[in-house]
Formats: structure tokens, C-alpha cells, sequence
């Protein structure tokens, strides 16, 4: 047996039949892993993966094995662990673990730790915990790194930080970026998943409910247009001129939240930014409004002032809901103690389009493996982009046309015109 932390491996048979399950939504990665089986272009290449547990999750290790790859995984959020994955992946697998849900802040940062027991040369992340760890507290590891993967929005941008600061000590590829991840994970995976985990955390009725979005990023434009689909009305706040604008044409109503928040009924952050919803904004709420985070870290709701102002907290009111009440009797429900609600509360986003994000890992691995990349955060390279999208899109039968001679001819040149 490999080996593992994890809560119960009594769990394995369960989660693999949700791997499984999975699986059949996510041809894109099943077809490389049909290649790599073949090829093995990982072959030896040590890795630590720090990832959100997931049944999607457990597809990409699958693969990364089936390149020939030693893995590692760690959770690289405590409430998004799927237990029954993490035992079929020890179990049925033979991946090695280190994951528990709702593992306190020492068990976290000690399965990092343990996810780096091989000395691995690859990092893969959801978030920089192993890149920003590696670079504090493991210089040893760090000289032989040779390249790191990168999944989601925030990661990079601490990324291209740590860079700016000289503090980057190993290259990393920004997967975020790529257009198969970002356009279809941030916007229709988040966009579906959090309308998902307020619904199960809730039980609430969506229609007619004023729904706040803080940030109209790929995440906020999904979730804005997935909620009002189902006919809440909504409202976007924002700071960048742009982005508002944008909200503002889409036909959502965009206000401060200072306004917003005495307009609400539900708020949600998706920003990436912290504080979002603070103090005054938790003064100037309605009595039982709902607040709740898909944004990355869970700093997005200012927890400790609602903690300092509250007279009384009542946790678990029902599951993933604590309920504070505030000096005035108002009452503000705090869903999955302000981290990823949709991770928190659902499964993430669906299998089938982490098809697509977690094709684009592991062919950003296989890229990595294979060039000498130099210190800095790198995009994914195109080609990738494109063999991810017309194999997502073969497998979704859809054809589509490609330009004759005379168009390119014609796109080609400038002498043509009016
Ligand atoms: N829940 C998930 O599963 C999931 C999936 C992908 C990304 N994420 C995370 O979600 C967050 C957003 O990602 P994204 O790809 O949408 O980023 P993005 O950069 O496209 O969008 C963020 C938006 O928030 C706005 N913003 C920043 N500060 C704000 C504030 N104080 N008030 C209002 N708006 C503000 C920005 O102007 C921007 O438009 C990141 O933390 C990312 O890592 C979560």
C-alpha cells in the first residue's frame, strides 16, 4: 500500500465508483491518458500535486501515473476534500495522499510536507501553497525544481508577485491562463457550481431573491448570469471601469456596496480580493441576509470583524451555515466559513468541463518535462490551447468550418478593401 493520510479507507469503494462516474464526462483527458499509457512521457518524473480533492481530481492523477509520473496530492483547500476520493486514490489507485476534510490549519500545511517526502522536480498547484511553502521553508527542493504548474487566477497573480519581488525561485506555468481553463472552468464551472453549493447549503429559493456579485471577473460573469437565470435579481459590484460597464450592458444593475449591501438578500464574492464585504457593509444589511465566497481564499468576507461585532454566533444552524447576530438583532448566515462555497458545499465544477482545465495540466506537464524553461511565470503555449479545443469539441460531435483559400488569402492581405 502506498502511503497516505487520509480520514477512512473504508470509503474507497464509493469514491471510486464517483471517479468512475466522472471519468465518462471527461473524454479529452481520457484520450491523453490513452496516449500517455503508450508513450509515457513522465516516465520517473517526481511530482507533488496540491489540488482540490475531487473526483475530477482523481482522473488527472490517473493520467499524470499513466505518463509514467511518481505523484504526490495534497489538499489545497480543507473543506474541498472529497474523503471517499482520497481513499479510493490510496486504495484503488495506489496514489499516494495526504488529505483530510476539514483538517485544522497544522494537518494542512504538515500534508504539504508530506506531499514533498520524494523530492519532487514538479509542482503542481491550485492556489501557490507548494510553490510559496517550497520557496520559505524547503531552499533544498527549490534548486532542483525544475518547473511548476499553476491552476487558478489567484495563484498567479501571486505568482507574477513572488517574480516581481525576486522571491520566484523556479518556472512556472500559468494554466489559469490558458483560454480552454479560464473562459470555461472560472466562467461556466464557477458560474454553475456556486449556484449549486448555495443551494445546497440554503435550500433557498433563488427566484425573486436580490442576489449580490462582488467582481465581474470570468468567475462573477458566470455566476451573475447562472443566477439570474434562475430569476433572482442581481446586482454587480465592481472596480474596474471596464468590468462595470460590461455588467452594465449585460443588463445587471451595478452599485456600490455600500448600496448594495442594504439591497441584498444574498451576497457572493468572486473577486480575489480581501475584505470585501466588511464592517460597514455587515451594518448596513437587511435582517437573515445570506453571505458566502467562491473567490479563492477565504479573506474575501471579513470573518474576524463579523466575529468582533457579533453578540452571539450560532454555528451549524443547519450544515455549512453559521449564523451571527449582530448588536441591532440582524441576523447574517455565513456559508462554509466564507471559503469556496462551491467546493465547500457541492463537488466543484463538474467533470466535464475540468475535462478541459485538467487536459491542459497534464499536457502543460508533458511541456514542462520536456523544455528548459526559464525562471519566470510562462502562458501556456498555444498549440495546447488549440489540440484541448477541437478535441473537446470533436468529442462533443460538433464540427465546424475551416477557412478556403481565398478567405485566408483574403484575411492575409491588406490591399483588398472598399
Ligand atoms: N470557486 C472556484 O471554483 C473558482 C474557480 C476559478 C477561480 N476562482 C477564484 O475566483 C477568484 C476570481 O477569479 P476570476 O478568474 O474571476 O478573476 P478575474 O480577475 O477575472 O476577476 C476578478 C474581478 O473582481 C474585481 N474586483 C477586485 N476587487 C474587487 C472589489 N473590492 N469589489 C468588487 N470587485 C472587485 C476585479 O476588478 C475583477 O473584475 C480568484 O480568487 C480565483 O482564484 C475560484
Amino acid at each position: 500500500m502506498v502511503p497516505y493520510d487520509i480520514t477512512d479507507i473504508k470509503l474507497a469503494a464509493e469514491g471510486f465508483r464517483r471517479v468512475m462516474w466522472a471519468d465518462s464526462d471527461m473524454p479529452v483527458l481520457t484520450q491523453i491518458r490513452q496516449r500517455f499509457e503508450k508513450e509515457k512521457p513522465l516516465k520517473g518524473v517526481k511530482m507533488a500535486a496540491c489540488l482540490h480533492v475531487t473526483a475530477e481530481t482523481a482522473n488527472l492523477m490517473r493520467t499524470l501515473n499513466a505518463g509514467g509520473a511518481e505523484v504526490r496530492l495534497c489538499a489545497s483547500n480543507p473543506l474541498s476534500t472529497q474523503d471517499d476520493v482520497a481513499a479510493a486514490l490510496a486504495e484503488r489507485f495506489q496514489i499516494p495522499v495526504f488529505a483530510r476534510h476539514g483538517a485544522d490549519n497544522a494537518t494542512y500545511y504538515q500534508h504539504i510536507h508530506s506531499a514533498f517526502e520524494h523530492q519532487p522536480i514538479l509542482t503542481m498547484d491550485d492556489g501557490c501553497d507548494l510553490v510559496t511553502t517550497i520557496t520559505r521553508e524547503r531552499p533544498d527542493l527549490a534548486a532542483k525544481m525544475k518547473a511548476g504548474m499553476e491552476e487558478t487566477t489567484t495563484g498567479v497573480i501571486r505568482l507574477k508577485a513572488m517574480h516581481a519581488d525576486g522571491a520566484l525561485k523556479y518556472p512556472v506555468i500559468a494554466v489559469n491562463d490558458a483560454m480552454t481553463k479560464h473562459f470555461f472552468d472560472n466562467r461556466y464551472g464557477t458560474g454553475q457550481s456556486t449556484v449549486d453549493g448555495i443551494i445546497r447549503a440554503t435550500d433557498v429559493l433563488l427566484a425573486g431573491r436580490r442576489v449580490v456579485v462582488a467582481g465581474y471577473g470570468w468567475c462573477g460573469r458566470g455566476f451573475a448570469n447562472r443566477v439570474r437565470g434562475m430569476g433572482a435579481l442581481t446586482a454587480v459590484t465592481e472596480v474596474d471601469p471596464i468590468r462595470a460597464l460590461e455588467a452594465h450592458m449585460d443588463g445587471f444593475m451595478v452599485m456600490p456596496m455600500s448600496e448594495a449591501a442594504k439591497w441584498g438578500d444574498l451576497f457572493c464574492t468572486l473577486t480575489g480580493d480581501v475584505s470585501v464585504l466588511r464592517r460597514e457593509h455587515f451594518e448596513a444589511m437587511k435582517d437573515n441576509v445570506i453571505v458566502c465566497n467562491s473567490g479563492h481564499f477565504n479573506v474575501e468576507i471579513d470573518i474576524p470583524a463579523l466575529e468582533a461585532m457579533a453578540k452571539e454566533k450560532r454555528a451549524g444552524v443547519r450544515r455549512n451555515v453559521d449564523q451571527y447576530i449582530l448588536p441591532n438583532g440582524n441576523r447574517i448566515n455565513l456559508l462554509a466559513e466564507g471559503r469556496l462555497i462551491n467546493l465547500a458545499a457541492a463537488e466543484g465544477h463538474p467533470a466535464s468541463v475540468m475535462d478541459m482545465s485538467f487536459a491542459v495540466q497534464a499536457l502543460a506537464t508533458e511541456y514542462a518535462v520536456h523544455t528548459a524553461l526559464p525562471l519566470g511565470v510562462h502562458p501556456v503555449p498555444p498549440e495546447i490551447d488549440d489540440t484541448v479545443s477541437k478535441l473537446k469539441l470533436a468529442s462533443l460531435g460538433i464540427a465546424i468550418d475551416e477557412l478556403t483559400p481565398e478567405q485566408k488569402a483574403y484575411l492575409a492581405s491588406w490591399q483588398e478593401g472598399t
